[in-house]
This record gives C-alpha cells, structure tokens and sequence, in this order.
C-alpha cells in the first residue's frame, strides 16, 4: 500500500451523510443504496417508477450497480466487536490516568489541567484505543515506485504500535493492490520517466513563484491547453494539488446566499471547499437522484431561510467514481436535473479520469455526455496519470475568472515541471498523440482486469460493492477485528492491500479497497485472488448471499432492467 493512500483514508476520504435523510434498512441499521437493487425494486414506490422509466432513456448502455445490505448477524457481531472494543478502550483510559499504563498521544499538561481541553480528549478515544490496535496496516514505508509491483519496507513496534522501528529488511515484489495507478504511468523507467527526468534537467524541480508571479513555465501553458483538449472544453487551468483544487476554487464560486446540494460520500476536499465557501450547504443521499431533486425542489420553492429570497445560485458537486463506494455518478440523470431547474454542476473526476470511458476521458466520455453540461470540470493527475495536482476545465470565462479569483492559483506556487511532463506524456500516450496505440491498449487492459477481478470476487462469495465497470473495488469486512488480520494475511501472502474503516466508512462497514491497475498481469491478479480467497476462508468473509454462479443480471441487475417496469 503506498503511503499515500494509507493515510488518506483516515485523512482525506472522511465522509459527511445527512442524519435527516437516513432510513433504516430492513434489519434495522441504515442502509442507503443503489437504486437498482432487486430488494428495492420489489417494494418501490409508484412514484419512484416513473422516475426510473423518465431517466431510462438517458442511458446508453447497462448500468450495473451492486450494494448487497450487511447480513443481519455480521452487523450484531460487528456492533457487539466494537462494543467489546469501547468497554476495553474506558478500562485502558482509566489504567491511563491512574498511570499504570502510558499514553503516547498528546494530553493536557498537569499545569493546564484546569484550562479547556486542548487535545479533545474523547474525540481522540478512537484513535488511542481502536486504531491504534491496527496502526500498523497504514502508513507502511515503501521503498520503490508504486507500480504494479513494489518493495515495502518491514517494520517493527516495541510498543504495541505507538511507534514503529525498521528491521532493517525489505518486502520485495509485493503485489500493490492499493495504489490509484489505474493505467499503471507511475513508472520510473519508459518515456514518461525520461521525459520528466529530461525537463528536470532543464527546469529544475521546482518553480520557486506562484503562477501570477514569476511561476509561469511554457510547460504550464502547455498543459493547460492539452487539458482542455483532452477533456473537449474551452479552457483548463491545473493547479500543484488535487485537494486544494477543490478546497480552494469552491470558495471562489460560491458564497453567502448561494446553496451547494453535496452527495453525502463526496470527498474531504469538496465538503472542505464548500464549507470554506460560506454557502449553504444541503446533502444529498449517495447517488440518489430522488434525494437531489427533492432538495433542487425545495431550494426553488422555498428560497433562502427566514427571507424567502431566490437562492443567488445553485451548486451541485458530485465525483465520477467514489474512492470508498466503488460507485459511479449517474450523470446523465445529474445533467437533466440541473438543465431541468438551472443549477450549476461541478464535477470531480479525481477517480474518473484516465479510467473510465472507451477514450479514457472519464465519466463523461462513458456516458457519452457532452463535455459542455458540465459547468465545472476537475479532475486530479494523482491517480490515471502517475502525477500529482489537479485541474478545472470549463469555459473561457469561468477559467479565466478562477486564475484571477481563486487562492491556490493566486498564492500557491505552480506545479513543478517534471510532474507538468508526466502529465503531459502520458495525457498524449492515452490520446494517441504519442504515435503509438499503447494508450488504448492501457485503457482496454484496465476495463478487462477490473471486469475479471470483480467476477472473480463475486465468484468466491466476497460482498463487493460498486458499479461493475468501476477499477475501485471495495470488498465488506465489517468487524474491525477483520481490518487488522485481512491487512497482516494478505502482506503475509506478498499482497499489499488497503483497508478502511471509521471515520472513513461508517462504522459497521470496514472494507478492504482493492485498486485495480492496467499494469497488472492475468497472472498478479490471479496470485492476489488465491490469497484473498485463502484469507477469505480463514477470516470467514465470504458473506455474499447471492447467486454466485450465476451470470451477473440475476443478482447485481442491470439498469435496463430495473428499468423495464
Ligand atoms: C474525489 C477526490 N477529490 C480530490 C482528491 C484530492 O486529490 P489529491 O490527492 O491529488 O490532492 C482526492 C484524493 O484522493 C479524491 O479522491
């Protein structure tokens, strides 16, 4: 696992979900999911059918989704796990303030004890007493690109995680089933390895000035333009990081009176963004365009609170693939929706793009949307590209507003230049601009890779979660005591794989996130099923009560389907 990714999951991928909107499912707990599902076809809502035969048409092709609902006895047990875990927790806080055991995390000074809490110290009650038990699935060193194949190195704690020492030993040719190198370019050998090294040697490393300054490289301009054409809009402007993209360019759109309807899973950064933005905020259910219309409704009819006055604006912020769901934005339904009540709509491709789409232009290029219904384009080079930063693409206006407006192009310094090359190499390689069909070859290799490896799961009688055609591939853990063992048996077994749990998910569904990669072979993957499958037994975790040899529309149900009625 790289670090990155490690960290992020308990850092960046937190998720928001409205408390209104929850419902509780039918064993009791809250349940929110795809709208296709066989179960809630059964029990829908005259009212919820004509949505779905309205909508139908907007697609072009199936749209395979899959949520299967927590077995009623995993989610005693998993709510019995973490009630073992608190009661311990409180046990080892009181051996903590009576100093039989020592705490390493910060705490109030003896001499301010009578000050208000610094360090929060119940917020802090998950991290001391759960995560810490497991610390040592994230964070791993390691020691090599993070392509396919990678070398991790081995670590070892004296004291129960708090701290970690090197053995001094290497993990070699772990298999990396958890970095977002979704077309395998995180490569330090091919062109764009000796493109980049090629402009470090003529830039240097780094800008040292932000864009308005002295920051401005031709290479910029270069990519910029090879963006916007990339994606088929007027104008891109890219940024040094993917997550201040979004913190800092929400804010410079919206505002006081203007209202921001947010996917309850959206990303840290979008939620960050519009919290900065002093906008209204209201949350919508994951992907559930019933929910948003219901929301886009009321913001007509009621306007702003207390003085009724028209919303200046309407934002909606969705993400094309969701890093932690494995699902992917029902755009077209998103589109009509917006040009139906005349909202804007903003649209973060970070997981999206370079994966998705039979030209890898992401989930507008899959839908077969035009790039122009689509107010607000960004998208990350973090992930397809092997890179790091982010862009938003738009019309002229709207990107030569944010150059002007927006914080992280006004004070943020620019892109260094070998990742503006890495970019661009590979951007033209998926284009074809580079002469050669190794693009297409990577994109047809991801779509057939994920397809396998998620038949296969599902085979095994895993519950995955997310849309077939999805490279983000969550497999349902549930327990916590299961985080920590799949981690270590999967390493055990030369796979490095991530997993999650709360903050990152809600509490009961820990997962382990599975990124499938162009850059793995028939072979790597098949290694990595055996191991999970061997792991699967072991832990118990093949929860799947579905058909699991059946073809895929009798349990995971397509959209056309679901939409027949
Ligand atoms: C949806 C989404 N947006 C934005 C970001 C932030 O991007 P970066 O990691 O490039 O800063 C991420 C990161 O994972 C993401 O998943």
């Amino acid at each position: 696992m790289t670090q990155n990714s490690a960290s992020k999951l308990l850092n960046g991928d937190t998720i928001h979900r409205s408390k209104q909107d929850k419902k509780a499912g039918g064993n009791g707990f809250v349940k929110n999911h795809c709208l296709f599902q066989q179960q809630q076809k059964r029990y829908r809502r005259p009212a919820e059918k004509s949505h779905h035969a309205l909508y139908a048409s907007l697609y072009k092709k199936p749209f395979v989704e899959s949520f299967e609902e927590t077995p009623l006895l995993v989610a005693v047990l998993t709510y019995m796990g973490y009630g073992i875990l608190t009661i311990f927790g409180y046990l080892r806080d009181f051996l903590r303030d009576w100093k039989f055991e020592k705490c390493h995390l910060a705490r109030e000074r003896e001499e301010q004890k009578d000050f208000v809490p610094l360090y929060q110290d119940f917020e802090n009650f998950y991290t001391r007493n759960l995560y810490m038990r497991i610390r040592d699935n994230w964070n791993r060193p390691i020691r090599s690109v993070p392509g396919a194949k990678m070398d991790l190195v081995e670590r070892a704690t004296p004291d129960y995680n708090w701290t970690f020492e090197h053995t001094g030993k290497v993990l070699k040719d772990v298999i990396n089933m958890g970095s977002y190198n979704y077309l395998g370019f995180a490569e330090n050998t091919g062109t764009c390895a000796d493109a980049a090294s090629e402009c470090t040697v003529k830039y240097g490393m780094g800008v040292c000035s932000t864009r308005q300054e002295l920051g401005n490289l031709d290479k910029h301009e270069e990519l910029e333009k090879l963006t916007a054409r990339f994606l088929g809009v007027e104008s891109s402007m890219v940024f040094g990081m993917g997550f201040a993209t979004n913190s800092m360019n929400i804010p410079a759109l919206m505002g006081k009176g203007c209202l921001i309807l947010s996917d309850e899973l959206n990303h840290a950064s979008l939620v960050l963004g519009a919290r900065l933005s002093g906008a209204t905020i209201r949350v919508y259910k994951h992907n559930n365009m019933q929910s948003l219309e219901k929301l886009l409704r009321d913001a007509l009819i009621h306007g702003q609170p207390r003085t009724h006055r028209p919303w200046k604006k309407i934002l909606i912020l969705v993400e094309g693939i969701y890093s932690m769901e494995g699902s992917i934005v029902r755009l077209p339904e998103i589109v009509a929706l917006k040009k139906k009540y005349k909202a804007y709509l903003y649209l973060d491709e970070a997981h999206s793009i370079g994966a998705l789409g039979p030209r890898g232009r992401g989930v507008v290029d899959y839908f077969g949307l035009d790039p122009c219904d689509v107010d607000i384009m960004m998208g990350t080079f973090t992930k397809s590209f092997g890179a790091a930063g982010g862009y938003i693409g738009g019309k002229k206006e709207l990107v030569d507003y944010l150059r002007l407006h927006s914080h992280s192009s006004v004070y943020a310094t620019s892109m260094s230049p070998p990742i503006t090359q890495q970019i661009i190499t590979s951007m033209k390689c998926i284009m074809g601009e580079d002469g050669t069909t190794l693009g297409q070859e990577r994109l047809r290799q991801l779509s057939e890779n994920t397809t396998y490896f998620r038949r296969r799961l599902h085979e095994m009688g895993f519950i995955i979660y997310g849309n077939n055609d999805s490279p983000v591939v969550p497999l349902m853990l549930y327990m916590p005591a299961k985080i920590g063992a799949f981690g270590r048996e999967m390493l055990k077994r030369n796979i490095g794989t991530v997993v999650v749990g709360f903050p990152a998910t809600p509490i009961i569904e820990s997962r382990a996130r599975f990124c499938v990669s162009a850059a793995h072979t028939r072979e790597m993957l098949d290694t990595a099923l055996t191991a999970i499958s061997e792991v699967g037994d072991l832990l118990q975790l093949k929860y799947s009560r579905k058909n699991r040899h059946g073809s895929e529309g009798t349990d995971c149900f397509s959209y056309l389907e679901s939409h027949q009625d």
